[in-house]
């Protein structure tokens, strides 16, 4: 199989993508984040607030994905990509995977610059604040699946987690570069994004692969009842954050938290999760995880069962 960061000097948007700059008059007319994936935009609380109001709503909606992103390639991803790259796995990691993951260490660390450069322009442009990004509830839950399922192997838990994130695909990730209804900048930061992105994924699934033909038989079972609950901690919303948005736009914290259990009630929220997650399966399919002891019942009773 070919090396999936084969061409990244020649490919990656850290080597050659020049700053993406928001101008005012190419963005006329249009949105900062497609309408349609924000669920509480409908709602008649929210229909009933000013058009500046909801406008805010929306700027702080992407704010909330650009800065969950920074977040994420910061305190997780790289977390587990240094480890890789330094080689301090639980087995040799290969000369070229080690360089490799210093590749995606550098693009990580890349698009979480430009997401939070483009989130302080749109603030510069529109006037919106990003309210405080609070990403420790994640991480927390994220760790603590981590130690409960590999209490002795917290490496495993760890990369775990990364091959997770990075294997996982959100509609927004795959769609909005081609949504022509969304602001150019942010189409834009999001396609330079999931390009480089394509290829992690790639490296993401040999090395889980790999790593799989290492685990014991009881690591194996671990990991594919661990890998579930990573989703959901991976992909479920965070509401809280949303929360904050709407009580910021105006409405009384009662009435924001109706709104929020009205938009994130649990069968949307983990219809969403499941379609996320359907190429992590698949590769957790493919090793012959899901037909280990118990794992089909936790992937039913997370909702992520097709
Ligand atoms: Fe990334
Ligand atoms: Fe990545």
């Amino acid at each position: 199989m070919s090396d999936p960061m084969r061409g990244w000097y020649d490919d990656a948007a850290v080597r050659g993508q020049r700053r993406r700059i928001l101008h005012e008059d190419r963005e006329r007319g249009l949105v900062l984040f497609p309408e349609k994936e924000i669920p509480y935009l409908g709602h008649e609380a929210v229909v009933a607030l000013a058009p500046a109001a909801r406008d805010a709503l929306v700027a702080r909606h992407l704010y909330q994905y650009l800065l969950y992103t920074v977040h994420l390639e910061t305190k997780v991803v790289n977390r587990g990509v240094a480890m890789v790259a330094n080689d301090e796995a639980d087995y040799a990691i290969a000369p070229q995977t080690r360089l490799d993951a210093f590749k995606i260490y550098c693009d990580e660390g890349y698009h979480a610059m430009f997401n939070l450069d483009v989130v302080q322009q749109i603030e510069r442009a529109t006037g919106v604040a990003s309210l405080p990004y609070d990403f420790r509830p994640r991480l927390d839950r994220l760790d603590h699946t981590a130690h409960r399922f590999f209490p002795e192997h917290p490496r495993l838990g760890r990369l775990l987690q990364v091959a997770v994130f990075e294997t996982v695909v959100t509609a927004t990730l795959a769609d909005l570069p081609r949504d022509p209804t969304v602001y150019r900048v942010v189409r834009d930061v999001v396609g330079d994004h999931a390009r480089d992105e394509a290829h992690h994924h790639a490296f993401f699934v040999r090395f889980f692969r790999e790593t799989w033909t290492h685990l014991t038989a009881g690591q194996r079972v671990a990991v594919a009842r661990a890998l579930p609950h990573l989703i959901d901690d991976c992909l479920r919303p965070d509401v809280a954050t949303i929360r904050r948005s709407l009580i910021a736009a105006g409405l009384p914290a009662p009435v924001a938290a109706d709104v929020v259990a009205d938009c994130y009630a649990e069968p949307a929220v983990r219809a969403v999760i499941r379609r996320s997650a359907r190429h992590t399966l698949a590769l957790a399919d493919s090793v012959g995880a899901l037909d280990l002891p118990g794992v089909r019942d936790i992937v039913g009773e997370l909702g992520l069962a097709r």
